[in-house]
């Protein structure tokens, strides 16, 4: 039996910050965000998209696709949790109206967060062949305005459903892990915005990246020749570039031109959302299958970062008829119809973003009908209204 990934769902708020607005605005030239970081947008959240909202809009993509009654299994990644006790899984088990025998819970290992979850989905469905998983990655990338980070912020979710015999791509047995007890990003309890060592997150990654890569080659027998692409955790693109600049030296020209003609198409969809965090390796993922031409059976290697520091490499075969699984136009237009905020805007709704709404005060949503929003507080428990 074949388990995999069946349905794949995105979500981006409305709203986005043009990087070269942004670089005159801290007197940067333009070119340092757009070739240096890679980045030329990124989504914006206001206070009435978070975790747990983005997490239901992303699901609700494929929502009507499946079998609700099938979903054994809901674990959510995010390291902007909404709560230091209740998981966001079980507002969106919620909204979902999804079966109350379901088993639900949150994980935070940094970035790692959504593959923690579909390895445990992947090992769920061997064991329970019936039943499906959904597992959702949801974050707001906040790093402070006037950091050296503000460049690679973002938000969004992707939510993907994992089952038997899956319709977009098979999740191969095996994986690479690799860890270390290391200060390169943290979000202290006290602090809205994270707190990173930038040039060392930088070296710790590709670091990470060269233990699990070599790693999986020496387990599998499998050569950076055999993939037809290598999808990267892109907390900004220049990030993941570096990384498959390390993979395809010294292979064949073929090979090489493969594999960075498929990066650039997997990092099409993040250079304009920015950084998601737990759900980026996954935004990548959706990014080569809408944006590339895939060949039948395409070999996909996976390296999955987050910071503290856990990585993995893992890998999958893309299944024959995958583009009717997705929804490549609606994604665009999602991009697409985002509103322009000048850079005073972006400020006042990042400072607002960040303050605890009052209790019983009624926040109201801008976004398009059918979207799950964060509504406020009542008696201090979070609302989720759908407009
Ligand atoms: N034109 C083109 N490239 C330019 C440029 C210009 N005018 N000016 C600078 N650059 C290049 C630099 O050479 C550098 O490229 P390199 O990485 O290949 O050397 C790149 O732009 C970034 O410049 P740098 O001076 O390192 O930027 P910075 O000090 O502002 O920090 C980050 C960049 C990514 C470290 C910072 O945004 C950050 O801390 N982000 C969050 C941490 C993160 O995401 N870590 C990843 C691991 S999860």
């Amino acid at each position: 039996m074949q388990v995999g990934i069946d349905q794949i769902g995105f979500y981006t708020p409305n709203k986005y910050v043009d990087m070269i607005d942004l670089a005159h605005a801290r007197n940067e030239d333009p070119n340092k965000f757009l070739i240096g970081i890679g980045q030329q947008k990124m989504s914006v959240a206001d206070q009435t998209q978070d975790a747990v909202s983005m997490g239901i809009n992303a699901t609700l993509r494929y929502l009507d696709h499946i079998e609700r009654k099938n979903v054994g299994l809901l674990i959510v990644g995010t390291e902007s949790g909404v709560d230091q006790s209740k998981s966001a899984s079980l507002f969106i088990k919620t909204a979902l109206n999804l079966p109350l025998n379901v088993r639900t819970f949150e994980v935070k290992e940094a970035c790692f967060g959504m593959t923690a979850g579909i390895m445990i989905a992947r090992d769920y469905v061997r064991l329970h062949p019936n039943h499906s998983a959904i597992v959702i990655g949801a974050d707001i990338a906040r790093y402070g305005i006037n950091t050296g980070g503000e460049v690679t912020q973002g938000a969004g979710s992707i939510s993907v459903l994992v089952k038997a015999d899956p319709r977009i791509m098979t999740l191969s047995a095996g994986h690479s892990a690799y860890s270390a007890d290391i200060n390169d990003f943290w979000r202290p309890n006290d602090s809205a915005v994270a707190l990173v060592d930038g040039k060392y997150s930088k070296d710790v990654y590709l670091d990470f990246f060269r233990h699990t890569f070599a790693d999986y080659q020496k387990q599998t027998g499998l050569k950076a020749s055999d993939f037809t692409a290598l999808l990267y955790h892109l907390p900004f693109v220049k990030m993941g570039f570096k990384a498959n600049q390390l993979a395809i030296e010294k292979r064949d020209d073929e090979t090489k031109k493969r594999l960075a003609d498929n990066f650039a198409a997997s990092a099409y969809y993040s250079k304009q959302i920015g950084n998601i965090y737990t759900a980026s390796l996954y935004l990548s993922f959706l990014s080569l299958l809408e944006n590339a031409q895939l060949p039948a059976n395409a070999k996909v290697g996976l390296f999955s970062y987050g910071s503290g520091a856990m990585a993995e490499f893992y890998s999958g075969q893309i299944c024959e008829d995958y583009g009717k699984a997705l929804n490549q136009t609606a994604d665009q237009e999602m991009i697409a119809r985002r509103q322009k905020l000048t850079i005073s805007e972006y400020e006042q709704i990042f400072n607002q973003a960040l303050k605890v709404p009052q209790d019983g005060l009624k926040l109201a949503s801008d976004e398009k009908s059918g979207t799950w929003y964060f509504a406020g507080t009542e008696n201090h428990v979070r609302q989720y209204r759908q407009k």
